[in-house]
């Protein structure tokens, strides 16, 4: 298989093509990328000389109709991602999110004129909106999209793309809609990495509001080994959520990383609030266990955030030289 990775220098789409270069040697891969300030080439060293990374824009029609003519199938991962980013400045999550999804979205309806091309559009449970705090609803396929986000408006759309295409052209595509990935890679910017980093760097942690908000978290080899699933076994036109029952709320993740890192349970400061904060997300994932057999492999969080902080432990150089900027940014912003 010829497959063609968007996004493939970022965090979730370098563990995909390190992954797929691990376990499917049948599998050629090119990366294309623009290598934003979240993409980076060094998340990919180990594989340099097994793929082909082209860094160009998603958005570059010429480019990307050549790329997708020579692949069998794209993973679709590029987008501008980080909710506060799409606060401060929305113009480049329109752009990347939108007419990057249109683009690749034409290649493929014209590369299926002479062979088919499959297309797995990578998206997010953003999309539905949010839950209350203790409801015991989950997001399942059929809730009704509800953004709230200058990000999630964006990707909502780029769903909204794809599904259309699908139905006007017939495109063999499938869609995911998966919650907060964390693991090894992930930009500095994140929750997470965020808090891990500030205390490996000698700061404290900060925790947005009251730390009541939920995430349903899920570690990257787990919606990786979803998107394969999806990608080899999926219904052409079907949506899938992907997400592994790992409800917790921020204050309870942070403290934990304050544990595993022996600090007290009190070290963090409370920054100002996100604009418009989503409360709560949590994936209902029974179509894709049932239908697909699709099994998630990391079912205890802790010892994957124990992970997660030995790599960054141990990864300084990946991620040392950007720490600095970012976190001036976010002092800009109160945060
Ligand atoms: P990321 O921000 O770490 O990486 C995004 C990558 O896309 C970067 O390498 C960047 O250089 C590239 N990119 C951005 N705009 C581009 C453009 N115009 N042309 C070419 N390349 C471009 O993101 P991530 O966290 O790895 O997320 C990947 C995908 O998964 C996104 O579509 C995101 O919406 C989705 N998603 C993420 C999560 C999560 O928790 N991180 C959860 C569900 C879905
Ligand atoms: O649900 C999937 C989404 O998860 C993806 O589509 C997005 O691309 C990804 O960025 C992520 O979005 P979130 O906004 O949920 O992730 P983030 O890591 O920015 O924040 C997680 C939670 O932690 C959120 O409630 C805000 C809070 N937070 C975040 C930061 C950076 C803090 O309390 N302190 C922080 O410093």
């Amino acid at each position: 298989m010829r497959l063609l990775v968007t996004g493939g220098a970022g965090f979730i789409g370098a563990n995909f093509v390190l992954a797929t270069v691990r376990d499917r040697p049948d599998v050629r891969v090119t990366v294309l990328d623009s290598l934003t300030y979240a993409g980076s080439r060094e998340s990919l060293a180990g594989v340099d000389t097994q793929i082909r990374l082209v860094q160009g824009d998603i958005t570059d029609a010429d480019l990307v109709g050549r790329l997708v003519g020579e692949s069998d199938a794209v993973v679709h991962f590029a987008a501008e991602t980080h909710v506060d980013n799409a606060l401060a400045d929305p113009e480049p999550f329109v752009r990347s999110n939108i007419v990057g999804t249109f683009t690749i979205l034409e290649a493929v309806r014209h590369a299926t004129a002479s062979r088919p091309v499959r297309l797995h559009h990578v998206s997010t449970d953003e999309v539905y909106g949010d839950l209350e705090l203790g409801d015991p609803a989950k997001f399942t396929e059929s809730t009704p999209y509800n953004p709230s986000s200058p990000y999630s408006s964006t990707k909502a759309a780029s769903d909204m793309l794809v599904r259309a295409w699908v139905r006007s052209y017939r495109l063999t595509a499938t869609l995911s809609n998966c919650s907060n990935n964390y693991g090894p890679f992930q930009h500095v910017e994140k929750f997470i990495p965020r808090q891990i980093t500030n205390i490996l760097t000698g700061r404290r942690p900060k925790l947005y509001g009251t730390g009541a908000n939920v995430r349903d978290w899920i570690h990257v080899e787990d919606h990786n080994s979803a998107v394969w699933k999806i990608l080899t076994h999926g219904a052409v036109g079907r949506t899938y959520l992907i997400g592994a029952d790992g409800e917790c709320d921020n204050l309870t993740v942070m403290r934990t990383i304050l544990r595993l890192m022996d600090r007290s349970p009190d070290d963090f400061d409370h920054v100002t609030d996100r604009a418009g904060h989503d409360l709560r997300y949590a994936i209902d994932a029974t179509p894709l266990r049932d239908e697909l057999g699709w099994r998630p492999a990391h079912r205890d969080f802790e010892a994957g955030l124990r992970d997660t902080i030995d790599w960054y432990r141990h990864n300084r150089s990946w991620w040392g030289p950007i720490k600095d900027a970012v976190e001036a940014a976010y002092q800009s912003r109160g945060q």
